[in-house]
């Protein structure tokens, strides 16, 4: 796919095919990934690619403590309160989605049922959770979302559909202990990968974007 036109059509999907993502090809997006820029080239990644049996036990596990409402205990502070701009956008966001699968705000169930999908990391074959370590600052998390983004288009290059999902890590020092990742470790994200189911109703889903116009100072 042309770089632009990758770039251009990238998106969230909340839905996929059972199929695998054959092993060469995940080294090859992940390898893709590696070539991101960083602070001093301190590369601060660190990814686990999580597949098969493992996948199911850990969603599982997530599903449990999330239906029950288990204590959230994230390695990342969760936001402040947004200013209106940005909380107005947010709200539109979680409207339209709902509205994508029907779903009244009123419906207590509905909505509890799409927030659960996040534990079940929306039915992807593989989960793939980046972190770093604990020690590190803001410039190596900045480092992290490019290295996100790079892993994102390079599995899109590939036909991978991708989501970035905050939610999931709110279970952090859980995870952490199941894949064995040591505990000073700093969560960030997990991204469900798969071939995009396009039937799903979910996957109709589009997010509004700023125009350039929007956010765009020339000086000159
Ligand atoms: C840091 C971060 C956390 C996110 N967490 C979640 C999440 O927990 N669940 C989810 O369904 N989507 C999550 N998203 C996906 C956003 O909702 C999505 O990127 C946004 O609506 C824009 O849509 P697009 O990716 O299709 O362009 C997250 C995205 C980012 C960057």
């Amino acid at each position: 796919m042309e770089a632009m036109e990758n770039i251009k059509s990238r998106r969230s999907y909340r839905a996929f095919k059972p199929d695998p993502i054959p092993g060469e090809v995940m080294q090859e997006v992940i390898e893709a990934a590696s070539n991101s820029p960083a602070y001093m080239s301190t590369q601060p990644w660190e990814v686990a690619v999580v597949t098969g049996k493992k996948k199911d036990q850990l969603s599982d596990k997530l599903l449990e403590l999330a239906k029950t409402n288990a204590p959230a205990t994230p390695d990342l502070l969760p936001p402040p309160p947004w200013p209106p701009e940005l909380d107005e956008r947010k709200h539109e966001h979680g409207t339209r989605r709902l509205k994508t699968l029907g779903i009244e705000r009123e419906d207590k169930e509905g909505r509890e049922a799409l927030r659960l999908m996040n534990f079940e990391f929306y039915g992807a074959p593989c989960a793939v959770f980046l972190y770093l370590d604990g020690s590190l600052g803001e410039w190596s998390i900045f480092d992290m979302g490019l290295f996100t983004q790079t892993l994102l288009l390079a599995a899109h290059a590939r036909g991978i559909g991708s989501v970035i999902q905050a939610s999931v890590t709110d279970y952090a020092p859980e995870i952490k202990d199941f894949l064995g990742i040591e505990a000073h470790k700093k969560l960030l994200v997990c991204i469900p990968m798969g071939y995009p189911d396009p039937d799903a109703l979910i996957n109709s889903y589009r997010s509004i974007k700023k125009k350039p116009e929007e956010f765009v100072t020339w000086c000159e």
